[in-house]
């Protein structure tokens, strides 16, 4: 028996809906794909300049020690000894940089501790933590603490 047109123009309508489906995918994709994309990888080429454009703002910490040998030393013996100057004093390039210019702001030596010892139960057990009302509900942690080599006892 003949087909009749009733029995496939269902597809023949839904083969033109993906056909514009597509054509649009195509249209848009070429207009909205960047020319360089893909060049060097899965980005665009202009981005890496576009970064290296942009201004430094941590120094790191083989800068900072060039000129605080002391702190280097004191903190060289203490339990910080692998937190980086930068994660409590912030990004201080500037300073780096710039020492007599850009005297840094000290740290908050309660909310920059708390910021990483309070206890939470999402931390790793082994990770030194204490429940700051109790264990030094006001003041200075570092009345006891030296903040670059923290352990007491
Ligand atoms: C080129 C030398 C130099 C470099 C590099 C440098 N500093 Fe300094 N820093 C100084 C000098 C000088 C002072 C001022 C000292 C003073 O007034 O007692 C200072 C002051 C500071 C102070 C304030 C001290 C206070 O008494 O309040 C902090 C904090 C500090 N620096 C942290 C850093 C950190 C962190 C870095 C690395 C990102 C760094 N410095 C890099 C020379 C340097
Ligand atoms: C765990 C956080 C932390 C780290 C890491 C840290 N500091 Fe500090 N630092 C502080 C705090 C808090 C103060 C302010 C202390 C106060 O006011 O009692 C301070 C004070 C200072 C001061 C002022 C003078 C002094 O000795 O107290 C200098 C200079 C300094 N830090 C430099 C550095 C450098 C350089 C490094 C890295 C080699 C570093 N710090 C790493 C928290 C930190
Ligand atoms: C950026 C996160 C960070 C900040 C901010 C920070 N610490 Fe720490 N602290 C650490 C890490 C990491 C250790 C080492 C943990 C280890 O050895 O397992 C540590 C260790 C310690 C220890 C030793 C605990 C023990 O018994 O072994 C004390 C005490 C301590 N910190 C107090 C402080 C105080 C006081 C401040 C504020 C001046 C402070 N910390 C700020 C990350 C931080
Ligand atoms: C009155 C003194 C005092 C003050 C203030 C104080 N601590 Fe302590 N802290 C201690 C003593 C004592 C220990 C135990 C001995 C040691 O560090 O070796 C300790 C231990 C810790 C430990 C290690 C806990 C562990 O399980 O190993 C951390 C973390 C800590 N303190 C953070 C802080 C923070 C953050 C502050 C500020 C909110 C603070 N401390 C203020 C006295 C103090």
């Amino acid at each position: 028996m003949k087909p009749r047109a009733s029995d496939y123009v269902h597809l023949v309508r839904m083969a033109g809906l993906f056909a514009v489906g597509i054509t649009a995918f195509l249209v848009l994709r070429w207009l909205m794909v960047p020319a360089d994309f893909g060049e060097l990888g899965h980005y665009r080429t202009g981005a890496v300049p576009d970064n290296m454009a942009r201004p430094i703002v941590y120094a790191g910490q083989a800068v900072c020690v060039e000129c605080h040998a002391d702190v280097a030393e004191l903190r060289a013996r203490g339990k910080h000894v692998r937190v980086a100057c930068e994660s409590c004093h912030g990004a201080l390039a500037a300073h780096a940089s710039n020492p007599d210019g850009q005297k840094p702001v000290r740290p908050d030596p309660r909310r920059t501790c708390i910021s990483c010892h309070s206890a939470n139960i999402s931390k790793p057990k082994s990770f030194p933590q204490v429940v700051p009302e109790e264990h030094a509900p006001e003041g200075s942690c570092a009345a006891c603490h030296a903040v670059h080599n923290p352990k007491i006892s």
